[in-house]
């Protein structure tokens, strides 16, 4: 097994090529990206022997943006025979060396033609993880962090990637997807895009700490209101900056002041320390990158939230542009900062990106 398979939103493919193939050759890896326009995956396939089971190790996925599932697999099961599907698989696994597996997960990529295989997934799990026990494996404990996971894709009806996971660097989620429930009192959908990126980018541990009713935020873009409900949820106190209107459950919460602006005009309120700015500008993502980095070295807010809306082409391109650009502001401007990007499931056109100033020089 030699080839990592890669699950991302249909279209992107090519960002994702272009990713790992760059961040693969970081790590002195090389290989080539197989991929299919709007399949949902990439097949990444290394030149040499063991290469695959090193990235799946040693490059995280939290660093990689346009990925949301990592799996090291082999050559693709065709045909299966509907009669017994499970033993060409475990003669695949019998080839490894399974003594610290947790668990079977047997998914699909996020296209509508594949996703109508996960009815037949769900049920193929028990007997699948049925056979591996009896083979002995799946002895470790599933919170163990240096355990791994067997890990079926399924492409087309009898038809799979074989392979496995590590699972301290792989998504928790079935298709990388988190399943996240829109709160009916919410005013618009995009709350959904505030509420993945936490998730995401704040420990769950630390997420008490970092957003709480001591704490002032900015929404740049607020209106309908969706990402203040996040915040005010929270019980954060939000100036909300929009010339559209504001939802007005949100007002009677007595916990934003709408401030009727242009975000790329508005300046804090004076002195009041900003602990959070979040933003969702439909805007050149070059624009919002420097609006963002003027924030952060001005010191009117020591955390963001932001999304940046991609263009038609050159998509990884554009993201790495503006990553780079606020990187290299923060660094020569003294400051040491964690920023993470990531295409989110809620996401369409856009990332989302978090930068948390950790000190300064
Ligand atoms: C995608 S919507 C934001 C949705 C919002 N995050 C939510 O969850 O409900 C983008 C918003 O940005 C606002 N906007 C665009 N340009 C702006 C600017 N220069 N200043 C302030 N708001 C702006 C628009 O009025 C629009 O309401």
């Amino acid at each position: 097994m030699n080839k990592l398979a890669l699950y991302c939103r249909a279209g992107f493919e090519k960002e994702v090529a272009a990713e790992i193939s760059e961040r693969a050759a970081e790590q002195g890896v090389f290989g080539f990206a197989n991929l299919r326009e709007n399949s949902g995956y990439v097949i990444f396939e290394c030149y040499q022997a063991g290469e695959a089971d090193k990235l799946a190790r040693e490059l995280r996925l939290d660093t990689l943006i346009f990925v949301r599932q990592m799996l090291v697999v082999g050559d693709l099961l065709q045909n299966l025979p509907e009669n017994d599907r499970i033993s060409p698989i475990m003669a695949k696994y019998q080839q490894l060396s399974l003594q610290n597996s947790c668990d079977v997960v047997v998914d699909t990529p996020d296209t509508n033609e594949a996703k109508e295989l996960l009815t037949f997934c769900r049920k193929f799990t028990v007997p699948l993880r049925n056979a591996s026990r009896k083979m002995g494996w799946l002895k470790e404990k599933i919170s163990s962090k240096n355990s791994i996971i067997l890990h079926i894709l399924f492409v087309r009806a009898g038809c799979c990637y074989v392979g496995y996971a590590y699972n301290e660097n792989s998504s928790p989620f079935l298709m990388g997807i988190p399943r996240l429930k829109f709160p009916v009192d919410a005013p618009s959908r995009s709350t959904l895009k505030l509420e993945e990126a936490i998730l995401t980018f704040l420990p769950k541990a630390e997420e008490a700490k970092r957003l709480n009713d001591q704490m002032v935020a900015v929404d740049l873009g607020a209106c309908p209101g969706g990402w203040t409900y996040q915040l005010v949820k929270r019980g954060l106190f939000v100036y909300a900056v929009d010339h559209g209107k504001m939802a007005a459950s949100l007002h009677e919460t007595g916990r934003i002041e709408h401030c009727e602006e242009d975000g790329f005009k508005f300046q804090p309120p004076k002195r009041k320390q900003i602990d959070w700015l979040v933003c969702d500008m439909v805007e050149q993502p070059m624009r919002i990158t420097k609006l963002m980095a003027k924030w952060l070295v001005n010191g009117w807010c020591r955390e963001t939230i932001f999304n940046l809306k991609l263009p038609m082409k050159k998509r990884y391109q554009e993201v790495k542009l503006c990553l780079v650009s606020i990187g290299d502001e923060l660094t020569k401007q003294g400051f040491w900062f964690k920023v993470q990007a990531k295409h989110l499931y809620h996401d369409r056109e856009e990332i989302t990106v978090h930068i948390v100033i950790l000190g300064q020089k």
